[in-house]
């Protein structure tokens, strides 16, 4: 069995359970086969930009026995997958402008699907991009690796395009998790506003918008504390 580190685990965590799922950037194959080998996706399509991370998840999924439940496809984003043939999309491990990018390209505004988007970069460019677009974050889990806290998502088109808060922009769902990655995760948003903020000081720049980045980190460590009294 593939055994997935704790980022991945919380990404397929958020797969509905019989789901068909299009794994985007699959590279090593890993979390397409573990979804198959669990029978929590019922058909995989692990798809990559470039040949030879699709090389390895072909390589994967054969030496699991899965090639028949999946397809591999060369190509940016989702393009050779129409929605009708996937019900959950997984794009993790890109930065937040690229998840963006294969989301516009792709274009499926159907609340039927699902995206566990699990971003490296740009997590604030992502949440307020998702929601002025017309998605909506339903789940949020931090995950820590080592020294790194992320967050994966789960997200569904509504239709309804908003402008989000720079505190929602910065933890999302976050704060609504018990689990103590979440904590940790808010914690480090907590520490980089607060050395946005210092920077700018510094340099001198904007007075209104340091204030504003002192008081989100101030809002950021309410919260933590509110947690903390359980
Ligand atoms: C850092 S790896 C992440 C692998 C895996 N998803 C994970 O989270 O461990 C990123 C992968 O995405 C692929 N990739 C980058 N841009 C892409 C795009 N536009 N469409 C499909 N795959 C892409 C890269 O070739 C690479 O294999």
């Amino acid at each position: 069995m593939i055994t997935l580190d704790a980022r991945l685990a919380a990404a397929a965590s958020l797969v509905r359970f019989g789901s068909r799922v299009a794994d985007v950037g699959t590279d090593h194959g890993y979390l397409i086969a573990s979804l198959l080998q669990k029978g929590q996706a019922s058909y995989g399509y692990a798809c990559d930009i470039h040949e030879m991370p699709l090389e390895s998840a072909r390589q994967t999924l054969q030496s699991c026995g899965l090639t028949e439940k999946a397809t591999l496809l060369l190509g940016d984003g989702l393009n050779g997958i129409s929605p009708e043939q996937v019900d959950d999309v997984v794009i993790a491990g890109m930065g937040g402008e690229m998840i963006l990018h294969i989301l516009d390209e792709a274009g499926w505004q159907d609340p039927r699907h699902r995206f566990i988007l699990q971003p490296m970069t740009k997590v604030h460019e992502l949440r307020a991009g998702l929601y002025g677009r017309g998605y909506e974050i339903l789940q949020e889990k931090a995950a820590s690796v080592g020294k790194f806290v992320y967050t994966v998502m789960q997200v569904r088109w509504s239709c309804e395009k908003k402008a989000v808060d720079e505190l929602f922009a910065r933890v999302g769902k976050l704060p609504e998790s018990q689990e103590p990655e979440a904590a940790l995760y808010l914690q480090r948003q907590r520490d980089t506003v607060r050395q946005i903020a210092e920077n700018m000081e510094k340099s001198n720049t904007n007075s209104n918008k340091v204030k504003e980045l002192y008081e989100l980190a101030d809002e950021i460590q309410r919260i933590l504390s509110r947690k903390k009294e359980g």
